[in-house]
């Protein structure tokens, strides 16, 4: 007989669902939990026999609703789509009721939570939340972003924070040494309410996209030191560890500096990355995130090439054919090149750079869904708590949060005065480093589009006038006048131009 007694439930046992299942029962909350295949749900009992919570393991979506104290709180860990609307009809037939909150913590499209609240609204409370930080976060302590109602929020919260990454308040730095059974104590939790309905899912699309953005950049840095300076694995993995002690500090840097130093265990001699297959997979995050972009026109350049370099990464076969067939330029000489050491630092400095404008652009996009959606977000919130336990986790979020406290209107994050200068000061080495891999003839499309990103943002002004022009030649589509007021449409008759008829919209 299943007793009510579950602080908590989790469906779904995959790697994050039972990381985040132990991660609770370690905070002393009774989990309980369900799996659509009973063995898996078995075999996670087996392995863990006494946690500090506990566990009920059920065996139907009736005894896992049946075990949970109510109010029930129910957390989905389920692939996104499809299975989201599939478990929460079972749990609704096997009788949760409409005090109860169910809390999608998978990575769903944001438009599907706020259509999934107002579904289920005469039912069950309908939440939705980002979880970051992959298995590892989601066992010590990932980075959370709820989304729903405030009421809700409060019933989750102090669960949400307890398992949350914690960072010390002062440094920014995530408190590390949390251990099974042992969470770190005290620091400022990575959770926070974003707002409602779908706002935390939407915000946890933009860490993906940035997380692309981020990703891409470092694998640019790597392949730059690889193919300009015929750097070995290892040696880049010293470089990246370097960086990570100064403005480039992030979780990123720091595990591609292990990946990069990873023997092949398969092949003596080698280096594992040398090994892998250079075809990128993608689950989708990211693609949303740039379609997002190109839907609310906002300029998210560096996020979309990061998705574009995945998808021609895994055109292979055409790239091996595109390769005997395509000219490049002739290699960089030594000389052309300059100092090595010049050549390295030069490329952390575009790293740098280019990253800064990668997170301008996921915060503009932040900022006009807000407006879309009729969200209040708060940028500073948001930073902080993406300083420790996801995936984008970086030193330098601390001063973004600090930015957006000091001026929570801030209209892009590179007018921000720190980031100001720093930009001032590293631009050079940015645009030296682009232009050798121009000359070099090789790829480094997220650096590039970073610079022309911050150039066009920076231009007072741009050849669009002329786009404008052409508008209006070929399909009378008018323009503005430099010596008119904005909002005042113009067209010339260009086959017979007299003077400009000012247009009604
Ligand atoms: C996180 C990650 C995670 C994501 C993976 C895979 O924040 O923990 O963003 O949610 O699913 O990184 O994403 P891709 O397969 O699209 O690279």
């Amino acid at each position: 007989m299943i007793e009510e007694r579950a602080d908590i439930g989790l469906i779904g046992l995959g790697t994050m669902g039972r990381n985040l299942v132990l991660n609770m029962a370690d905070h002393g909350f009774h989990v309980a939990v369900y799996n659509r295949t009973t063995s898996v749900t078995d075999e996670f009992i087996a392995a863990n026999p006494a946690t500090p919570g506990g566990l009920t393991a059920c065996r139907t979506p009736g005894e896992f609703v049946a075990a949970l104290r109510p109010p029930r709180i129910a957390v989905l860990l389920v692939p996104a789509g499809k299975p989201v609307d599939a478990i929460t009809q079972q749990l609704i037939d096997a009788g949760l009721a409409r005090d109860d909150l169910v809390v999608d913590a998978g990575n769903s499209l944001w438009t599907d939570t706020i259509r999934r609240e107002r579904e289920y609204a005469d039912r069950l409370r309908f939440f939705g939340s980002g979880v970051s930080g992959g298995s590892e976060g989601a066992r010590f302590g990932p980075s959370l972003m709820a989304g729903g109602d405030a009421g809700s929020w409060q019933r989750l919260r102090p669960i949400w924070e307890a398992i949350a990454a914690k960072v010390d308040p002062r440094t920014g730095r995530p408190i590390e040494g949390a251990a099974p059974g042992k969470p770190v104590k005290g620091g400022e939790p990575c959770a926070a309410w974003i707002g409602p309905n779908g706002s935390g899912h939407y915000v946890k699309m933009v860490h993906n996209g940035i997380e692309y953005a981020d990703m891409q950049l470092i694998g640019e840095a790597y392949w730059l030191l690889r193919t300009l300076l015929n750097l070995e694995p290892p040696e880049i993995g010293d470089v990246f560890a370097e960086w990570n002690k100064g403005v480039l500090d992030s979780y990123l840097v720091e595990i591609s500096a292990d990946v990069l130093r990873q023997k092949d265990p398969a092949r003596r001699g080698r280096y594992l990355v040398d090994s892998i297959l250079d075809a990128a997979g993608q689950k989708g995050t990211g693609k949303w995130t740039s379609v997002n972009a190109l839907d609310t026109g906002v300029a998210a350049p560096t996020i979309a090439e990061a998705v574009f370099a995945r998808i021609i990464s895994a055109l292979k076969d055409e790239r091996l054919a595109a390769a005997k067939l395509l000219k490049g330029p002739a290699p960089l000489t030594r000389r052309a090149l300059g100092p090595r050491e010049k050549i390295i630092e030069a490329i952390r400095q575009a790293l740098y750079c280019s990253k800064v404008c990668a997170y301008a652009q996921g915060f503009q996009l932040m900022r006009e869904a807000q407006k879309e959606y009729g969200w209040t977000l708060d940028f500073a919130t948001i930073a902080r708590i993406w300083r420790g336990g996801c995936i984008i986790r970086a030193r330098f979020l601390q001063r973004i949060a600090a930015a957006y406290a000091e001026k929570p209107d801030l209209a892009n994050l590179l007018l921000d005065r720190t980031f100001r200068r720093q930009m001032k000061e590293a631009q050079d080495a940015w645009r030296r480093v682009v232009s050798v891999a121009a000359l070099a003839g090789v790829p480094c499309p997220a650096f590039m589009s970073a610079l022309a990103y911050y150039d066009s943002y920076r231009s007072a002004r741009l050849p669009a006038n002329l786009l404008q022009a052409q508008r209006d030649y070929f399909g009378s589509h008018t323009y503005e006048r430099i010596d008119q007021p904005r909002g005042a449409f113009f067209h010339l008759d260009w086959s017979n131009p007299g003077r400009p008829q000012l247009r009604a919209e």
